[in-house]
C-alpha cells in the first residue's frame, strides 16, 4: 500500500496500560500500511503515549516533543499525535502549548487511531478527550514480546485514592467480557506466546460491571472466576495478573491461584503507606493490618510466593513517626520487590491542594531511608533462590552480554544464564541458579525445555 506518510513511530511513558495501548495503536498504524521506524527523525507519523502519574513523568514528553515540533515547522506533512494520560489531562490547551500538534488523544480512544488520523489526513487539527465506551480491539496488536503479551481485561477506575490521577484520565471501569479476553488469549496460544499477564488498574474491580449475579447475589464474573475460565487456555503456560488492590483481595482468589497450576506464584498488591492514618487520608479503604493478613494468607497457600509492591513517602502530613510505620511493614513483610516513589502533587487530585505539603529534601531523605531498607530485604529474598532449579521463561538476549540469554522465573525475578537467543526465545527452560542479586539471578540451564518444539 502507498500512503503519503510510510513510517510511523511511537515513544511509550508510563505503566504497562500505556504499553499495552501503544501495541494496539501500533497495530492499527500498520494495518494502515505504515512501518515502524526506531528513529523518530525517520518517522513521518510520531506519537507519543504519555504518563502523568507524577510531575517528573509528565515533564518527560516536552523534551521530546519541542524536537519534533521543530521539525514540524521545516516538515509540514509531518503528524504529530500525543496520546496517553498528559493529552487527557491537558486536553485543547495542549494546542495552545505546542500548536504543532495535529492530534490529542486520551486513552479511551487508542483503538479509535485509525478515524483520528483520517480527520488529521483530511487537514484538521483533533483533540479527542471525551469520556466514551471503549470499542473491542478489531485490529491485531504489535506486540513487542514474543513470549509474553498482555491482555487488558479491565479499563478505568472507580476509586478515589486522593493522590492519584489515574481515574482522571483513564475514566471509569469498563471490564471486558470473559468470552472476548479467552478468545484473545486462544489467539496468543496459537501464536506462540507462552505467559498472558491479565491488565486492570484495579483488577479485583473486574466483573463488577458486567451482567451475571446467582439469585443468591454473588457475581460470577469476578476475577477469580475468570481465572478459572481461561486457565485451560492451550499453549498458554503462565498466566500473571496486576495490579491488585488491597481493598478487595480475596481469599477464595488466593486459593484460585494455589489450585490453579498455570497461575504464577507473584502478586503486586500495593499498599502505598504502613500507617493507617495516612492510608485513611489516601483512601485506600484497609489497614495495614489488613494488609499483613493477606499477605500471611497468601504465604499460608503458597509460602514460596513472591510478593511486590508499591509506596509512596511524603504523603502530605507524613509525621516522621508515620513514614517508619512504611518501614516497619516492609521491613516485617520482606518484599522481593517494591516500586516507591516520592509523593507528587498532581492536578485536580484532592491531596494537591492540602496543606501540609513536606518539602522535596524531606521526601528525599525518606525515599533513599525506604529504597536502602528495600535493598536489603530483596537481596535477603533473593537468596532462597540459590542453588535452586527455576523454570525461565526466556525473553530475549542480554543487552550487556550476547552470550547470554535473559528470562523471567514464575516469581518474576530477572534472570540471565548462557544461551543462544535463536534456540530458546519463548522457551520455558530449568535453570539452576548459581549467582543471586537483590534484584535478578543468574544461572545455568539444567534441564530439557519443558514445552514447545524448540530445536535447542
Ligand atoms: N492502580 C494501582 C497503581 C496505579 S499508579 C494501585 O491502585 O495501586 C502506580 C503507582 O504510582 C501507585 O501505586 C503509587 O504508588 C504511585 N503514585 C500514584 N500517584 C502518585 C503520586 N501522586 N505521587 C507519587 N506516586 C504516585
Ligand atoms: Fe489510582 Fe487508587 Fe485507582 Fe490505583 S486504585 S489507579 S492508586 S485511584
Ligand atoms: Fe501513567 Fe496513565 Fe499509567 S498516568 S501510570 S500511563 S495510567
Amino acid at each position: 500500500m502507498t500512503t503519503p506518510f510510510p513510517r510511523y513511530h511511537i515513544t511509550t511513558f508510563g505503566c504497562q496500560m500505556n504499553k499495552a495501548d501503544s501495541e494496539r495503536m501500533a497495530g492499527i498504524l500498520e494495518d494502515m500500511g505504515f512501518e515502524y521506524s526506531e528513529d523518530p527523525n525517520q518517522a513521518k507519523i510520531i506519537l507519543y503515549n504519555t504518563c502523568t502519574i507524577r510531575d517528573n513523568a509528565e515533564q518527560k514528553v516536552y523534551s521530546h516533543l519541542g524536537r519534533q515540533a521543530d521539525r514540524k515547522r521545516k516538515e509540514p506533512d509531518l503528524v504529530l499525535v500525543m496520546a496517553g494520560c498528559v493529552a487527557q489531562q491537558e486536553g485543547e490547551s495542549l494546542l495552545r502549548r505546542v500548536p504543532e500538534l495535529d492530534l490529542v488523544m486520551g486513552p479511551q480512544h487508542a483503538n479509535r487511531l485509525k478515524d483520528l488520523l483520517q480527520q488529521v489526513f483530511d487537514g484538521n487539527q483533533v483533540v479527542a478527550t471525551e469520556s466514551i465506551h471503549i470499542l473491542e480491539d478489531i485490529t491485531k496488536p504489535r506486540r513487542d514480546s514474543k513470549a509474553t503479551a498482555w491482555v487488558n481485561v479491565i479499563y478505568g477506575c472507580n476509586e478515589r485514592c486522593t493522590y492519584c490521577v489515574v481515574p482522571n484520565v483513564r475514566g471509569v471501569e469498563q471490564s471486558r467480557t470473559p468470552a472476548a479476553i479467552r478468545a484473545e488469549m486462544e489467539e496468543l496460544g496459537q501464536q506462540g506466546y507462552k505467559e498472558v499477564t491479565l491488565l486492570g488498574q484495579n483488577i479485583d474491580a473486574y466483573g463488577r460491571d458486567l451482567p451475571g449475579t446467582t439469585p443468591e447475589g454473588r457475581h460470577l464474573n469476578t476475577l477469580t472466576d475468570l481465572l478459572y475460565y481461561v486457565h485451560d487456555v492451550p499453549g498458554i503456560e503462565r498466566i500473571r495478573f496486576a495490579t491488585s488492590h488491597p481493598r478487595y483481595f480475596t481469599e477464595r482468589l488466593i486459593k484460585a491461584c494455589a489450585e490453579l497450576p498455570k497461575v504464577c506464584e507473584h502478586f503486586h498488591i500495593p499498599f502505598q503507606s504502613g500507617d493507617n492514618e495516612i492510608l485513611k487520608r489516601m483512601s485506600r479503604g484497609y489497614t495495614q493490618e489488613k494488609y499483613r493478613r493477606i499477605i500471611d494468607t497468601i504465604r499460608k497457600y503458597m509460602p514460596d510466593a513472591s510478593i511486590s509492591a508499591d509506596a509512596i513517602v511524603g504523603f502530605p502530613g507524613e509525621t516522621e513517626e508515620q513514614f517508619e510505620n512504611t518501614l516497619k511493614l516492609v521491613d516485617d513483610i520482606g518484599f522481593d520487590l517494591l516500586n516507591t516513589a516520592a509523593y507528587s502533587p498532581r492536578p485536580g487530585t484532592p491531596a494537591a491542594v492540602w496543606e501540609e505539603q513536606l518539602s522535596e529534601e524531606v521526601k528525599k531523605d525518606r525515599l533513599q531511608r525506604l529504597n536502602h531498607l528495600v535493598n536489603i530485604k530483596a537481596y535477603t529474598r533473593s537468596q532462597r533462590y540459590m542453588e535452586r532449579i527455576e523454570e525461565v521463561l526466556v525473553e530475549d538476549q542480554n543487552p550487556k552480554d550476547a552470550m547470554q540469554v535473559m528470562g523471567r522465573t514464575r516469581g518474576n525475578r530477572l534472570t540471565f544464564f548462557t544461551g543462544n537467543i535463536n534456540q530458546l526465545k519463548g522457551q520455558i527452560v530449568q535453570v539452576k541458579i548459581n549467582e543471586v542479586r537483590a534484584f535478578s539471578l543468574t544461572g545455568e540451564v539444567v534441564g530439557k525445555v519443558l514445552t514447545g518444539c524448540s530445536s535447542y
